[in-house]
């Protein structure tokens, strides 16, 4: 693959298309949340149509230079780090709502639009886009399609796929193409639509969404419930679907991450005994206020069984924000604390227990702390590995090992390495433990026929 000349600047200067290429600019693009890996790309481009988009990939094309797409740069596997230099392509001039269909509960959006402002934009019309990552606030639309990403309503409502119904993509070769239609059923071919989904931009360079809505629900519950002992908390999990029950939010977090999301917060409303060692963070949702109350009593009836302090019913929407605040800026909260590594983990979820067990007991052997918290409800434990003491040798050398033996023991437990963060470049070399060679090789010929020169996002997923 080729590095940039000058002949290739002028064409770039030539679209009329920003551009960023100062050194400060090329080391902020070459980053994203993952770690503290920076790839700077050697240009910057900020195409804001389609077209603009085909004119540049086609050129690089031809030109055999490495066209990295990227959205918010909020992802946890560097899926949009320019491993190889080359153009950087930011999807941040595709800001735009385009349609918002009451008819069909329908949007149809740009991909540079971020999350939370596509949620606000539908719910003022009583509808839901449901899926919420934890930078809803700062992540883009086109980059949760590309990551497939999930969040804490997942459990109830899905993951960002069960939301795409169509995608506009722009083929690394140059050519437009629609990957469906806007319907909610389709029979019709190859679902091309839910290949792109989770993609991490290898395969086309999405530059138009059309997502299903629903109806948003108008009232919801929440309740922070704490165990003496985590293990415990993971148990409970299955106990509460067990009994028929379906949470909008089901999230586990051990004693550290929420004891580090309060200090990074700021806020201390929250109680931690010293004897509290992981909460569940429980939500309830729907449209009729007494069959919540009805829900809840269940709820509370199952857990009667489990052994909880005191569960704090958060009644005001200041402190549910409060609380999904102290959810959401774990990971954060974790970086701020110390070098770490952060894993995707995700088994059924009846196995979370053994899960979260074999995690510590891998800790141990290896001498490294770790903290874990995530969606319990869908058996998806972020495991962040603290380097703390970990020395270079131990870190670099060692550690890999232990994620590997992780990980060996998600896939014995029926799980897999990513739930909602993806593959990028940071779990790349664990692939093979997910999938045999013959799979593996089908996925690299998808990418062959999509990519025939390997130009788009190169170095990523295997
Ligand atoms: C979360 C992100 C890290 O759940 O996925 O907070
Ligand atoms: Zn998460």
């Amino acid at each position: 693959m080729s590095h940039l000349n000058e002949s290739h600047l002028q064409f770039f200067d030539s679209m009329g298309v920003k551009t960023h290429q100062g050194h400060e600019q090329l080391l902020e693009y070459g980053h994203d949340e993952t770690e503290d890996f920076v790839f700077p790309p050697e240009l910057v481009v900020l195409p804001s149509t389609a077209e603009e988009v085909a004119d540049i990939v086609r050129y690089c094309y031809q030109n055999d230079i490495p066209v990295t797409p990227a959205g918010a740069r909020t992802g946890l596997s560097g899926g949009c780090l320019p491993l190889h230099g080359g153009v950087l392509l930011s999807m941040e001039k595709f800001n735009r709502i385009l349609h918002i269909d009451t008819d069909n509960l329908q949007v149809t959006t740009e991909p540079g639009v971020i999350t939370e402002v596509l949620q606000q934009a539908v719910k003022e019309l009583g509808l839901f886009y449901p899926p919420d990552p934890a930078s809803k606030g700062s992540c883009f639309i086109g980059g949760n399609v590309s990551e497939n990403s999930g969040g804490p309503k997942a459990v109830k409502y899905g993951v960002t796929k069960d939301y795409v119904l169509n995608l506009q993509v722009v083929l690394p070769t140059g050519e437009i193409i629609w990957t469906g239609a806007n319907v909610l059923k389709n029979a019709t071919g190859y679902n091309l639509t839910q290949l792109m989904v989770g993609s991490e931009g290898t395969l086309g360079i999405i530059t138009k969404i059309v997502l299903k809505l629903l109806p948003h629900p108008t009232h919801d519950v929440l309740f922070l419930v704490p165990f003496f002992d985590a293990r415990t908390a993971c148990e409970a999990v299955p106990a509460i679907f067990k009994a028929g029950i379906i949470p909008s939010g089901m999230e586990f977090m051990e004693r550290d991450a929420l004891l580090w999301a309060k200090a990074f917060t700021g806020d201390q409303a929250v109680p931690l005994a010293d004897n509290h060692q992981a909460h569940l963070l429980i939500e309830l949702d729907g449209f009729d206020h007494e069959q919540l109350m009805r829900e809840a009593e269940q709820l509370f009836a199952v857990l009667e069984a489990f052994e909880t302090d005191e569960i704090l019913f958060a009644d005001s929407a200041a402190q549910k924000e409060a609380l999904w605040n102290l959810r959401r800026k774990v990971g954060e909260a974790v970086k701020t604390q110390s070098v770490y590594k952060e894993e995707d983990t995700v088994v059924p979820r009846y196995q979370l227990p053994n899960l979260l067990t074999h995690v510590k007991k891998v800790g141990e052997r290896y001498g490294f702390k770790s903290v874990c918290y995530g969606h319990a409800g869908d058996g998806n434990l972020h495991v962040n590995i603290i380097r703390g003491d970990l020395n270079e040798e131990q870190w670099t050398h060692e550690l890999p090992k232990a994620i590997t033996e992780i990980f060996e023991e998600v896939v014995r437990l029926g799980g897999t390495l990513s739930g909602e963060h993806g593959i990028g470049y940071v779990q790349k070399p664990y692939m093979p433990l997910a999938f045999p060679e013959v799979t593996l090789q089908l996925m690299r010929e998808i990418k062959r026929v999509f990519d025939p020169k390997g130009i788009l996002n190169p170095g990523k997923i295997f």
